[in-house]
């Protein structure tokens, strides 16, 4: 078992499934929850991260033991269970403190990884940009800090009982512990300047995009809600596709064609419930493009049960807003059709009369959804009537290219064209306005 704090929980080659064969980490779950069973979302991040799950063991309680997560008693039916699953690494639903880590471990006998390491983790197999694979890297620095810091107090107490220590006595290993955090220390430094030149050149691209004047169109919801199948459907894009978790974390922007008319659609990473904070700003990295989309498409995941569902949506509701895209239009997708009856079908249309019922898989309600987002962009078209010159073919190979369907007619001076152009990019034109026309 590779330890969550020297980088690595599961293992990322595409062929690393729970499926197949017999997994190399076997892991057993344990929570301790108010009330509920549930840990479907930990076998999810689980899987995701190539490990398979083996059992589970959940307490109930208020809050978990502040030395050991779960009561000492929880804790030896744990042991004996998560041996006859013939586990080799134990996985808790929450962060446990360094002190927990620790206690848990010996307590059982096995290596014990906590929900933020297994998610850092998860992130450092998908991270694919620049900017995502040093957020990831910082995040998990910050993490590892945090544990060696807990290491370090309890090196400490065992120096302390060391037979008379003088003043300043050193406990054993402090200085290795010392250079370490030290070293960790620049690192994060360095990473926080690296990161600061990436977002530079992020914000460099976004300026060319916008240059280019093209309604910009997000993907933005739950993990596991059907975005990367729904920008392929819509694009013909080939962004990998897999059933698992975060498997988008870069943003990703493709073309999309709407009646002929270009518009800019971009995938973002998925959301996800109690977000550890050492990762939020490797997820709002990637939710900056929100931030400038002209409208943003929530995809959920309608097939969830409907306090799931209501969850999902609150969560991505509060994130939008949190990054500065909450007044962004917003039409809400509800995606996986295919998966639900129609008495549900009924339901969802009763409780959310403005969104729109798709099957990424089948392509139910795909083309609805286009004409809807080219409805969205329509209330922006501005109406241009242009009298192009000959010698500018290019602009006329352009304006083909933006508008659509267009009207042309050709003069002795030069090509009429009528259009409706999205408001932005009708600005360029103004030069070959006729008549005045408020191009
Ligand atoms: P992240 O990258 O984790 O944020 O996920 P995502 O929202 O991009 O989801 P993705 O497109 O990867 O789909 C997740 C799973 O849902 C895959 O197994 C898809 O095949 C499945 N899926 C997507 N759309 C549909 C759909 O309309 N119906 C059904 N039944 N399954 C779907």
């Amino acid at each position: 078992m590779q330890r969550s704090r020297h980088g690595r929980v599961g293992e990322h080659s595409p062929t690393a499934s729970a499926d197949e064969g017999r997994a190399k980490q076997r892991a057993f779950c344990i929570a301790a929850l108010e009330e509920g069973d549930d840990l479907s979302e930990l076998r999810e991040l689980l899987r995701t991260a190539g490990v398979a799950v083996v059992g589970q063991i959940v307490q109930h309680r208020e809050k978990p033991h502040p030395n050991s997560y779960l009561g000492p008693g929880k804790l030896e039916e744990v042991k004996l269970a998560a041996k006859d699953a013939d586990a080799n690494v134990i996985a808790c639903d929450d962060e446990l403190s360094p002190r927990q880590e620790r206690n848990l471990e010996e307590a059982l006998g096995m290596p014990v990884v906590d929900r933020t390491s297994i998610i850092l983790d998860i992130f450092a197999g998908h991270a694919h940009s620049a900017e995502g694979k040093l957020q990831v890297e910082l995040a998990q620095l910050e993490y590892n800090m945090a544990r060696m810091r807990g290491l370090w107090t309890h090196l400490e107490r065992l120096g302390a009982s060391a037979a008379t220590p003088g003043i300043g006595a050193r406990g054993p290993g402090e200085s290795q512990i010392e250079t370490d955090r030290r070293l960790a220390r620049n690192r994060i430094t360095a990473l926080r300047r690296k990161l600061v030149g990436v977002a530079s050149s992020r914000a460099t691209m976004r300026a060319e995009r916008e240059r280019a004047h093209l309604p910009q169109v997000a993907l933005a919801g739950y993990t596991n809600a059907g975005k990367s199948t729904l920008l392929n459907h819509l694009t013909g894009a080939q962004v990998g596709v897999r059933d698992r978790l975060f498997h988008t974390l870069d943003p990703t922007t493709r073309e999309l064609r709407i009646n002929g008319r270009p518009y800019l659609l971009s995938d973002t990473v998925g959301f996800i419930r109690k977000l550890p904070h050492q990762v939020v700003d490797a997820f709002a990295a990637t939710l900056h493009e929100t931030r400038e989309a002209d409208l943003i498409l929530h995809v959920v995941d309608a097939s969830a049960e409907e306090e799931e569902l209501a969850e999902m949506l609150a969560a991505v509701d509060e994130t939008l807003e949190a990054v500065g895209a909450g007044d962004r239009p917003r039409l809400l997708v509800l995606n996986k059709a295919d998966a639900i009856d129609d008495e549900r079908r009924e339901e969802l249309r009763f409780a959310h009369p403005d969104g729109m019922l798709v099957s990424a898989l089948t392509g139910e309600g795909i083309e609805e959804l286009g004409e809807r987002i080219e409805e969205e962009f329509r209330r922006s078209l501005r109406s241009v009537d242009l009298l192009l010159p000959y010698a500018e073919g290019a602009r006329l190979a352009e304006l083909h290219e933006f508008a659509g369907d267009l009207e042309r007619t050709d003069t002795a001076d030069g090509v009429r064209v009528r259009a409706r152009l999205p408001v932005t990019l009708a600005e360029r034109y103004s030069r070959y306005s006729v008549n005045g026309t408020p191009a």
